[in-house]
């Protein structure tokens, strides 16, 4: 039997029994012993691909007994570091690197080489590090519309925009315990809002009830609204979801969420740095900030669009006493009395520290003529893909360019980017592909470099529509398996074999 044929038979039962049977099958040592085979086989050709420093350079699975010379490793980090720099510089990279001037850079990693040994839980000995967050916090309430309303909001600099979306929810999960307590919250989100959710849910014992979006990829007030009940401890949107980069209606869901009395959040990780300055620049942008009386928190990445380096974001709160849930408090420990404001002990300071200095050295008007390159080069892109016959845009973004294909395999189409160095992200339910569109896109010549390599792909691809990559496989059978679990599994196989030295 092999997994093609369980798939379309299990096709018509319903997702329930369908996690029962999955538990029972995952126990059968015929069925285990079939699913190790389709592991190894999905999963074996990919070592060589993600490992490709094992054939040049030594592999380290022990501390060595005398320490290398520090010049030797600087070489040899120099060397890895040249095979991996030119292609995000280039722009051949969606997403990760927002920013990405080597004077910017510079100047980051000086910030990070003055404050390299100070610890943000150690507040008496780096309370510099304390006014940093402090005015982190307090920049990024005053761009989300902290000023336009009397409440005060406050907030916390988190590790990234999955830690601030953990927070947020364990802090609406207690405070639901504690003022009305529920004891089985959930929490209602469109089927587009981040995994972050659900990792939040699998933490802390918070059902996520998922609600589909409209043909825009937009939440649908009303269906969310039908789906609260009395355990709902919060709802929540996303300014600039990451599949399409759209802006659910979060006027209407946050009034929705403040009748109900209940929390909402807006995870605006991804657009919550360049929205502001989008609308400060004329464009038309949903509003989703503080200004909104029902918008009770807000995440929003430092290290995305606000171009600091990688490892912080801001969770933002309507109110004090919302944010003390989030805290942390241990009064009877013989080590001292102890007290954390987020996940982490120990936290980097100097990660803060170059938020911080990223936020001031940029300026209102280095953000603004950055969202302005972006979003022009978005709209370049945006109107250059349409006009690709057989393409079409799948949402309305200003800086995401998500798009899809009317009749050709897309990820033969990514595929064949992939071979002309595009680091372009796969979508599912529907299959599509985006690019996540940064200053490095903005350089001379990237946009027409994407567009002419796109326009290369689709035609290959109708050419030799019987030529397979390797994603179409993937995700033909990932994202069609009914059994979630296996698809998850293999997910997790995939993590081991980064580990594997
Ligand atoms: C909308 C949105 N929310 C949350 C996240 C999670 O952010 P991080 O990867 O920093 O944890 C992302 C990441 O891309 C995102 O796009």
């Amino acid at each position: 039997m092999d997994i093609d044929k369980i798939q379309k038979q299990l096709k018509w039962i319903p997702p329930g029994m369908l996690t029962m049977l999955e538990r029972y099958l995952k126990r059968t040592p015929r069925f285990r012993a079939m699913l190790e085979k389709e592991y190894d086989e999905m999963l074996g050709g990919m070592e060589t691909s993600l490992k490709p420093y094992r054939k040049d350079f030594t592999s380290f699975s022990r501390i060595p007994e005398r320490g290398r010379a520090r010049a030797n490793l600087l070489q040899e980090m120099e060397a890895i570091k040249s095979h991996e720099e030119a292609r995000w510089r280039d722009g051949f990279v969606s997403g990760a690197v927002y920013h990405g001037d080597q004077t910017h850079i510079d100047f980051l990693n000086q910030v990070y080489a003055i404050n390299s040994q100070a610890n943000a839980l150690h507040t008496d000995v780096w309370p510099s590090i304390a006014k940093f967050e402090a005015e982190v916090v307090a920049m990024t309430a005053d761009m989300l519309g902290a000023a336009q309303t009397t409440d005060q909001i406050c907030g916390v600099v988190s590790s990234g925009g999955t830690e601030s979306i953990l927070l947020a929810m364990k802090t609406y999960r207690d405070q639901a315990r504690d003022m009305k307590g529920i004891n089985h919250p959930n929490l209602v989100a469109p089927t587009t809002a981040h995994p972050a959710f659900d990792k939040a849910g699998s933490y802390f014992g918070i059902q996520v009830i998922r609600v589909p979006v409209d043909e825009k990829f937009r939440a649908v007030p009303s269906t969310m609204q039908r789906a609260l009940n009395r355990n709902t401890i919060a709802m929540l949107g996303t300014a600039g979801t990451y599949p399409h980069g759209v802006v659910d209606p979060i006027p209407e869901l946050s009034e929705i969420a403040r009748q109900h009395k209940i929390g909402f959040h807006t995870d605006g990780c991804l657009g919550g740095f360049i929205l502001p300055w989008a609308e400060k620049l004329n464009y038309k942008v949903t509003p989703f900030d503080f200004r909104l009386p029902g918008v009770t928190s807000i995440s929003a990445d430092t290290h995305k669009y606000g171009y600091a380096a990688k490892g912080t974001s801001v969770v933002l709160y309507r109110g004090l006493e919302l944010r003390r849930y989030q805290y942390f408090a241990a009064t009877d420990w013989p080590g001292g009395l102890y007290l954390s404001p987020s996940f982490a002990g120990s936290r980097s300071g100097a990660l803060v520290a170059v938020s911080w200095a990223a936020m001031l050295s940029m300026g209102a008007e280095g953000y603004l003529s950055a969202a302005k390159k972006i979003l022009e080069s978005t709209q370049q892109l945006r109107a250059g893909v349409e006009a690709i016959p057989g393409l079409h845009l799948l949402g309305d973004s200003l800086f995401i360019v998500a798009f899809a294909a009317d009749s050709l395999n897309i990820y033969n189409v990514m595929d064949f980017m992939t071979a002309r160095g595009w680091s372009l992200n796969p979508l599912q339910r529907p299959p599509g592909v985006h690019l996540s569109v940064t200053l490095r896109h903005a350089e001379a010549g990237v946009s027409q470099r994407f567009l002419a390599d796109l326009r290369a792909a689709v035609e290959h691809v109708r050419a030799n529509p019987q030529e397979q990559g390797e994603s179409a496989p993937l995700y033909g059978t990932a994202s069609n398996l009914p059994l979630r679990g296996v698809v998850a599994e293999m997910l997790k196989r995939y993590i081991d074999l980064l580990y594997r030295v």
